[in-house]
C-alpha cells in the first residue's frame, strides 16, 4: 500500500516538475508555462496589461483574474498561434475594433464576467476559426451589426447574464455555423423579426430568464433549423393558436412563465416536437393539445395547480390514446391532492357535484386571457415589403424581389439593408433624404452598373456593401457625394480592371474590398486619389503584371493583400516607398525565386512578410536585404527550398514558419543550422535531402559537425557522408566536397534568380 502511494506521490512529483518547465527568458515574469504544452498561465496576478513577452508560439494563454480593462487593436499580435484564450474576470471594458486580429486560429474565447457594454462592428475581426465565444456575466446593452460578421465558424455563442433588452434585425449576420446561441438572463422584451436572419444552421436557442411577454412567432419561424427552445423563466401569460410554428422543433421549454392559458392549437404548426414543458406556471386545466404530427412523448405540467376534475378528463384520455407522458400532480379536489397525472384514470375525473362545477367555472371565467397586443417597436414611414424599426433607426427590405430601390423612409435611419433583391442597375439619385444611413448593404442585388451619383446626398454613409454583385466598371462618379465613406466592399464581382477612377471622390477611404474579382494587371497610379487608404484587399484575382508606381503613393497603405493571384515574382517596384507598408500577403502566387532586395522599398516598415505555398524554389542571399529587426512573421512554408538566406538580421523575428520545403540539410545550411541554435523561436524546418535524413527536424542533425570549421575534425566520419541508398541525383551528396559540384550544377536557376554574384556557390568555392 504505502508503495503504491509513495508511486502516486512520484508521479504527481514527476507531472508537476513536467509542468512547471519554464523556458528560458520567454517567460513573461508572474506566468507559470508549459513549455511542452506551450501553455502560459498568469491567473490573478493583478496585471494590467498582456504581457508583451509572451512566446510566440504558446497555444494556450490564461488571463484570468487580472486588472486589464482594455484590449487595444493588435493585443495579441505577439501570440498568432493562440487556440485557447482564457480572460474572465480581467476588468475589461472595451475591446477595440480589431483586437483580436491576427488570431486567426483561435478556437476558444471566453470574456465572462467583465464590463464591456457594446459589442463594436469589428471587436472579433480576424477570429476566423473561432469555435467557442463567451460573453457571459457583462453589462452588454447594445449589439452592433457585423459585430459577429467575421465569426464564419463559431459553433456557440454565449452572451449570457448581460442587459440586452432588444434584439435588433441582423445582430448576428455572419454566424455561418451557429449552432447553439445562447441568451439567457437579460432583459430581452423584444426581439426584432429579423433578429436571427441568417443563422441556418441554429440548432439551439436559449432565451430563458428574460422579460418576453409574447411569444416572437415570426422570428422564431425563420428559425427553421432549431430543434431546442428554451423560453423558460419569462413573463408569458398566453400562448395562442398556431403561435409556435418551427419546422424542426423537438424541444419547447415554457416552464416558469406565468401562463394561465395556453391554446389547444398553440403548437399544431410545430410537426416535430416531443417535449413540451409547461411546468411551473399557473395553469388549472388544459384541453388536448392538437398536434401536426403525433410525436409528442412528453408533456410536463409540474407545479401548475391543476384541478383534477371532469374538465381535465379530455386531456388525460387524450395523453392515454396518444401515449404522451404527463408530469405533474393534481392540486385539487382534497381525495386527489398530490397525485400523479399520469396515474390518475378517466373514471376519477369528475365533477361531484354540480355546486363544484358552478364553482370551477366561476374561477375560469375570473381570469380571462389578457388579450394579445402588437409588440412594441411601432411602425414609422416605411416602403412597401420593408420593415423599419424606429428604435434602432434600421430599415431592411432584404429578399423581397424589389426591381427599384424603395423610396420613403424615415430620414432618421442608419441602416439600410436591400441585399437580395433584383436591382439590376442603381441609377442616379436612388437615395433622397437619407443623410444618416451609415450603414448601406446591396449585397447580391445582380447589380452591373452604379450610375453617376447613384449614392449623391448620402454623407453620413461609412460602410458601403456591394459585393457579390456583376460589376465589371464604375463611373468616375458613381460615388460622387460620399464624403465619409471609409468601407468599401466590392468583393465577388466581375471587375477585370481595377476600377481606379471611381475613388478619387473618396479621400476618406480606409479599407477597399476587390478579392475574388477578375482583375489581371494593376497599372501606375491605381491610388492616386485614395490617399489616406490603409487596406487593399486583392486577393483572387488573375493578376499577372503590377506595374512599377501602382501602389504608389500609398501614403498609409499598412496592408496588402495580394495573394493567390497569379504573379510570377515580387512587385519590388511597384510597392510604395513610403515608410507604412505593415503587411504584405504574396502567398499562393507563383513565384519561383527571388532576387535581391526584394522588399527594399517598405524593408524598414514591414512587419509581416507571407510567402508561403508559392513554388518557391530559390532566393537570394540578398532577397530579405534592408528587413531587419522590424520584421515578426516570415512565412515560407509549403515551397520548394532547398536553402535560406541569413535570417540572422531579423532579430524581432516571432513568426517563422519553413514547414514543407525540402531543405538541403548540408553545410550550405549551416548558418540556418546556427541560427536555429541561437535562437528561441520554434521553426519549423526539416530536412528533404539527403535521403537518409528526410523528415527530420534540421536542429535535430549534428551531421553539421562535419562541415569544415565546425565541430569535430573532417577525419571523423560524419553521419551524413553516408552513401545514399535511394537517389535524387542533383542534389544528394555522398560527401560535402560533391554539394559544390551539385550547386554549381544548377546554374539555370541561378542565372534565372538575377543573383549575379551566385552567393550559394562562391560561398562554397572558399570553403
Ligand atoms: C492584487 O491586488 C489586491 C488588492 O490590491 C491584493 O490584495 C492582492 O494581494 C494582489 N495580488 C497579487 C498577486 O499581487
Ligand atoms: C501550404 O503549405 C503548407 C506546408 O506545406 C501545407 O500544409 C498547406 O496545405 C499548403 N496550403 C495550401 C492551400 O496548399
Amino acid at each position: 500500500m504505502k508503495l503504491v502511494l509513495l508511486a502516486v506521490q512520484a508521479v504527481i512529483l514527476l507531472f508537476f516538475l513536467g509542468t512547471r518547465e519554464v523556458k528560458s527568458g520567454k517567460c513573461p515574469r508572474f506566468c507559470m508555462c508549459d513549455s511542452v504544452q506551450l501553455t502560459v498561465a498568469c491567473v490573478k496576478k493583478n496585471l494590467t496589461e498582456i504581457p508583451p513577452t509572451i512566446d510566440e508560439i504558446t497555444v494556450k494563454l490564461d488571463l484570468r483574474g487580472n486588472y486589464i480593462q482594455e484590449l487595444p487593436t493588435g493585443a495579441f499580435k505577439h501570440t498568432p498561434y493562440l487556440t485557447h484564450l482564457s480572460l474572465q474576470r480581467t476588468g475589461i471594458h472595451k475591446v477595440r475594433e480589431g483586437a483580436f486580429r491576427s488570431l486567426g486560429r483561435l478556437v476558444f474565447l471566453n470574456l465572462a464576467y467583465n464590463d464591456i457594454d457594446i459589442l463594436y462592428q469589428e471587436s472579433f475581426d480576424g477570429l476566423s476559426s473561432l469555435k467557442q465565444l463567451i460573453i457571459d456575466h457583462n453589462r452588454i446593452e447594445e449589439i452592433q451589426p457585423g459585430a459577429f460578421a467575421q465569426l464564419g465558424f463559431l459553433t456557440l455563442l454565449s452572451v449570457t447574464h448581460n442587459q440586452l433588452v432588444y434584439i435588433p434585425n441582423m445582430a448576428f449576420q455572419g454566424l455561418q455555423s451557429i449552432k447553439w446561441l445562447r441568451l439567457s438572463h437579460n432583459a430581452l422584451n423584444y426581439i426584432d423579426i429579423e433578429a436571427f436572419a441568417g443563422l441556418f444552421t441554429l440548432t439551439r436557442l436559449s432565451l430563458d430568464n428574460n422579460e418576453l411577454q409574447f411569444f416572437p412567432t415570426e422570428t422564431m419561424t425563420r428559425l427553421t433549423e432549431v430543434t431546442r427552445l428554451d423560453l423558460s423563466y419569462n413573463p408569458m401569460t398566453y400562448l395562442g393558436e398556431e403561435v409556435v410554428s418551427m419546422a424542426k422543433l423537438t424541444h419547447l421549454f415554457l416552464d416558469h412563465n406565468s401562463l394561465q392559458d395556453f391554446s389547444s392549437a398553440a403548437v399544431l404548426l410545430s410537426p416535430k416536437l416531443t417535449h413540451l414543458d409547461l411546468g411551473y406556471n399557473q395553469l388549472r386545466v388544459l384541453q388536448p393539445l392538437a398536434l401536426g404530427s403525433p410525436k409528442l412523448t412528453r408533456l410536463n405540467l409540474a407545479g401548475n395547480p391543476i384541478y383534477c376534475s371532469c374538465y381535465l378528463r379530455p386531456l388525460r384520455e387524450w395523453s392515454i390514446q396518444e401515449r404522451v407522458r404527463l408530469g405533474g400532480t393534481c392540486s385539487g379536489p382534497p381525495h386527489l391532492s398530490d397525485e400523479s397525472l399520469d396515474a390518475v384514470q378517466p373514471p376519477d375525473l369528475r365533477c361531484q357535484s354540480q355546486e363544484a362545477m358552478l364553482k370551477f367555472e366561476q374561477e375560469e371565467r375570473s381570469r380571462l386571457p389578457p388579450p394579445p397586443t402588437t409588440p412594441p417597436g411601432e411602425k414609422a414611414k416605411c416602403p412597401d415589403n420593408c420593415v423599419c424599426e424606429t428604435e434602432n433607426h434600421h430599415a431592411s427590405c432584404e429578399k423581397q424581389g424589389h426591381t427599384k430601390i424603395p423610396r420613403g423612409f424615415s430620414p432618421d435611419i442608419r441602416l439600410l439593408d436591400l441585399h437580395d433583391n433584383h436591382f439590376h442597375y442603381i441609377a442616379s439619385n436612388s437615395f433622397p433624404g437619407l443623410p444618416e444611413v451609415v450603414s448601406l448593404h446591396l449585397q447580391r442585388c445582380k447589380i452591373h452598373e452604379v450610375e453617376s451619383g447613384a449614392f449623391s446626398g448620402m454623407k453620413g454613409l461609412i460602410y458601403l456593401y456591394l459585393s457579390e454583385n456583376e460589376l465589371t466598371s464604375l463611373s468616375p462618379d458613381a460615388f460622387k457625394g460620399l464624403p465619409q465613406l471609409t468601407y468599401l466592399h466590392l468583393e465577388k464581382n466581375r471587375f477585370k480592371q481595377f476600377p481606379k477612377g471611381a475613388f478619387t471622390l473618396l479621400p476618406g477611404l480606409l479599407a477597399l474590398h476587390l478579392e475574388n474579382n477578375a482583375i489581371t494587371k494593376l497599372e501606375k497610379g491605381i491610388l492616386t486619389a485614395a490617399e489616406k487608404l490603409r487596406s487593399l484587399f486583392l486577393t483572387k484575382n488573375d493578376i499577372t503584371d503590377i506595374a512599377p508606381g501602382a501602389f504608389s503613393p500609398g501614403y498609409d497603405l499598412d496592408k496588402l493583400d495580394l495573394s493567390n493571384n497569379k504573379l510570377k515574382e515580387v512587385p519590388t517596384s511597384a510597392l510604395p516607398k513610403t515608410n507604412s507598408l505593415k503587411e504584405l500577403d504574396l502567398s499562393h502566387n507563383p513565384i519561383r525565386w527571388i532576387g535581391a532586395e526584394a522588399f527594399l522599398p517598405v524593408a524598414t516598415s514591414l512587419k509581416h512578410l507571407y510567402l508561403n505555398n508559392m513554388t518557391l524554389e530559390k532566393m537570394s542571399k540578398d532577397s530579405l536585404a534592408g528587413l531587419g529587426s522590424g520584421l515578426q512573421s516570415l512565412l515560407l512554408e509549403g515551397n520548394q527550398l532547398e536553402d535560406v538566406p541569413d535570417l540572422s538580421p531579423l532579430t524581432g523575428l516571432e513568426v517563422i514558419n519553413l514547414a514543407g520545403n525540402p531543405l538541403l540539410c548540408d553545410c550550405p545550411l549551416l548558418p540556418l543550422r546556427n541560427w536555429l541554435e541561437k535562437v528561441n523561436l520554434k521553426v519549423r524546418a526539416r530536412c528533404g535531402y539527403p535521403p537518409e535524413l528526410q523528415g527530420q527536424w534540421v536542429k535535430d542533425i549534428h551531421g553539421f559537425k562535419s562541415c569544415p570549421g565546425q565541430g569535430p575534425p573532417p577525419s571523423q566520419k560524419p553521419k551524413i557522408s553516408k552513401a545514399p541508398k535511394s537517389s535524387k541525383p542533383r542534389s544528394t551528396p555522398t560527401k560535402p566536397r560533391r554539394v559544390i559540384k551539385t550547386i554549381q550544377t544548377k546554374p539555370s536557376r541561378d542565372a534565372k534568380s538575377h543573383l549575379g554574384k551566385k552567393p550559394s556557390a562562391k560561398k562554397h568555392k572558399s570553403v
